[in-house]
């Protein structure tokens, strides 16, 4: 609904187009409750509890040039994250975070009244992005279990559908996609766009598909792995035929300095950033069995830094104050297709400790009352 004079330049469809769901700031947060930010476990974003590199840190704070615009190309990050992903350099572009990377991809895809394929529950940016481009959301839900209906979604497929997102690890579900699907999937014909923000957390890839397919693109991003979500620095991996022209859409100068100069250091700093993975992932494992225990939570397998659970008793917003009032953050779901989930990211050992001893004070109380 247009309210005010401005509003009737604007494009119709954008009215049409759902707030993106930003969480509370942690200064948001903060001046709400009155409790400093760094009093919070913060497992609701999907951060890396470990931060980012030291060697990251030490390089921001030595290097002198940011008076200076950055390589627009970002020539040398391109050529260490070749080496990294095992592609040529030539086939990635970098992004301000994958966010971007996302919305360059429909950039040179879409025609108003293009169709593009998600499997919901997912990851809420990929609405707001097809909206952005005036496409039409076509969801296809996820079974039960989460995976991914390949039937469901080939038979959806029509002249306009030209591209198909998923993440894998999907957000907020955390199971990973089947290559056997996939595959099915990219013989249907349109792009597929594989978002592996979580890759590392699950040690698998459909990057090797690329060379038996020419519709395959794979999304990546350092805010995860690398912990430099406050950075923004995220790449995308396209087939050959695709780079002039998400050249032609790419902002001259969309990542910042200091995100590349963060980005090479971190890929050289990689054996140490690999093994804080390594802490998240066993302690995923670990979280998850202890979960399991928490008799109102059903928790689901994850491949990713954060583990879905299912709230059986009560309401999973109510759990969410409790935590909170508690210190804790974590993430909550009552929507269609997610009644009463909670989300919790992988923190340190020590984080997840404290959680579960809340859990299981919560749960004592639900038995007392
Ligand atoms: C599946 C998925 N893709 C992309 C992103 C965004 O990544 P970035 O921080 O690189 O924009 C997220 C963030 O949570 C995510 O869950």
């Amino acid at each position: 609904m247009r309210t005010s004079s401005i509003e009737r330049l604007l494009r119709a469809d954008i009215l049409e187009i759902p707030d993106y769901p930003a969480p509370e700031t942690p200064a948001e947060l903060s001046a709400r409750t009155g409790i400093p930010e760094e009093h919070f476990i913060k497992l609701d974003q999907s951060e890396n509890p470990h931060g980012c590199s030291q060697r990251v840190r030490s390089a921001l704070a030595r290097f002198d040039r940011y008076h200076i615009y950055p390589d627009g190309t970002a020539a040398d990050l391109r050529r260490h994250l070749g080496e990294y992903v095992g592609m040529p350099a030539d086939q990635i572009v970098v992004g301000n975070g994958s966010d971007e990377l996302i919305d360059m991809t429909l950039g040179i895809l879409i025609e108003p009244g293009d169709r593009v394929i998600v499997n919901s529950p997912t990851f809420a940016y990929y609405a707001s992005s097809i909206g952005a481009h005036a496409a039409t959301l076509v969801d296809v839900p996820r079974r039960g279990d989460f995976s991914i209906d390949v039937d469901a979604v080939l038979s959806t497929i029509d002249d306009r559908t030209k591209a198909i997102i998923i993440a894998s690890p999907n957000n907020p579900t955390g199971n990973l996609t089947p290559i056997a699907d996939i595959r099915r999937l990219l013989e249907g014909g349109p792009l597929v766009a594989i978002d592996e923000a979580y890759a590392e957390f699950a040690g698998t890839s459909v990057l090797p598909l690329m060379a038996e397919h020419d519709n395959l693109v794979v999304i990546r991003t350092f805010s995860k792995w690398a912990g430099l979500a406050g950075l923004r620095l995220g790449y995308g991996i396209y087939p050959p035929a695709l780079m002039p022209h998400i050249l032609k859409v790419k902002p001259p100068f969309n990542t910042n300095i200091a995100a590349q100069v963060a980005g090479r250091v971190s890929l050289e700093d990689q054996e140490y950033l690999l093994s804080t993975v390594r802490l998240i992932v066993n302690e995923r494992e670990r979280l998850f069995r202890r979960l399991s225990e928490i008799e109102f939570l059903k928790p689901y397998p994850s491949a990713a830094n954060f583990i879905l659970c299912q709230v059986l008793r009560g309401e999973a917003r109510d759990l969410h104050q409790k935590l909170e009032a508690n210190r804790i953050l974590v993430r909550y779901f009552d929507k269609p297709g997610l009644r009463n989930f909670i989300r919790i990211s992988i923190g340190t050992p020590e984080e997840c400790d404290e959680l579960v001893r809340c859990l299981r004070a919560i749960g004592q109380a639900y038995s007392m009352g």
